[in-house]
């Protein structure tokens, strides 16, 4: 994993579950030392536990701004650097176009959005601070297969990863110099707390130890984007070639058939 002695140091937003927490178990199972980032305490007590020397537990609100800096201050007073954060953390609201409302839209924003941008401020000095000639820091976004076609009910949550994916790719352009690689994630359906609570078909859905090991396996390799699973990608992609006009009409069709 890192070819001198020192361990390896991950941070994870959302670590307390579905990808985020699988993610974590993972990398703790290969040895590095993990900053598993999110609310719910008890959850990341019980890694911590399981994992006393590698794994730190931070509870943190990521969508405030203030705890935010409270957290950054802690982390930063147990590790000089790290060498991959990955910003995982995020919700799903779906919309109501007939009874449209700003609730689901400021749930998404204030996570997949802001907590993203929050989570940004502290963790890119700390990669900054990695000096290696030989090894290179990395800043992973998870962002969706949403992203890149206009999904029925997806108002907020695409909006949410469009945005994400725009402010990972910009910072792509004024960092390109430095030595931190940056990786866009699209997974699929993924079965999820947060997917759990879906009242449609998923097609293609995987397990967290799936998405896991094509996320873990994109990081290894520093692709720029990771998408998956294949079947989703093809169909996805090949619907995003089309026409606006043509994509509109194939969505309508599928939103008005699924149950
Ligand atoms: N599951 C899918 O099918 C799928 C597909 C594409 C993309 N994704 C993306 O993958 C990521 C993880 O999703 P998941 O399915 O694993 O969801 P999940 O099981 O609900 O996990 C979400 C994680 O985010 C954390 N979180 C939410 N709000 C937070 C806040 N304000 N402050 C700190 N942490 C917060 C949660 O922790 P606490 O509640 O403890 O704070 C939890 O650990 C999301 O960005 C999602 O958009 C998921």
């Amino acid at each position: 994993m890192n070819a001198t002695n020192a361990p390896y140091t991950v941070l994870i937003t959302g670590a307390s579950s579905g990808i985020g927490y699988e993610l974590a178990q993972r990398y703790l199972k290969q040895g590095a030392r993990v900053f598993a980032l999110a609310r719910s305490e008890e959850k990341l007590a019980q890694m911590a536990e399981q994992y006393p020397q590698h794994c730190f537990a931070v509870k943190v609100d990521l969508s405030n701004a203030e705890d935010c800096v409270r957290a950054g201050n802690l982390i930063e007073q147990r590790v000089d650097y790290l060498d991959l954060a990955i910003l995982n953390a995020g919700t799903c609201e779906y919309v109501d176009v007939n009874h449209l409302s700003r609730e689901p839209f400021d749930k998404v924003m204030a996570i997949n959005w802001q907590g993203t941008v929050n989570s940004l401020l502290f963790c890119v000095p700390l990669l900054r601070k990695k000096q290696s000639l030989t090894h290179r820091a990395q800043l992973v976004g998870i962002s969706s297969m949403a992203s890149i076609l206009p999904m029925p009910r997806s108002q907020a949550y695409g909006a949410s990863k469009v945005a994400m994916e725009y402010l990972f790719n910009s910072l792509r352009v004024d960092m390109g110099k430095e030595p931190i690689d940056i990786t866009l994630v699209r997974p699929g359906f993924v079965k999820t707390p947060l997917t759990d609570r879906n009242d449609f078909a998923m097609p293609f859905a995987q397990t967290t130890a799936e998405a896991a090991e094509s996320i873990m396996k994109g990081i290894g390799k520093r692709q720029w984007l990771v998408q998956f699973p294949w079947p989703l990608v093809w169909l996805m992609n090949s619907i995003a070639c089309l026409p606006l006009r043509a994509q509109v009409w194939l969505l309508q069709k599928i939103s008005r058939t699924s149950p």
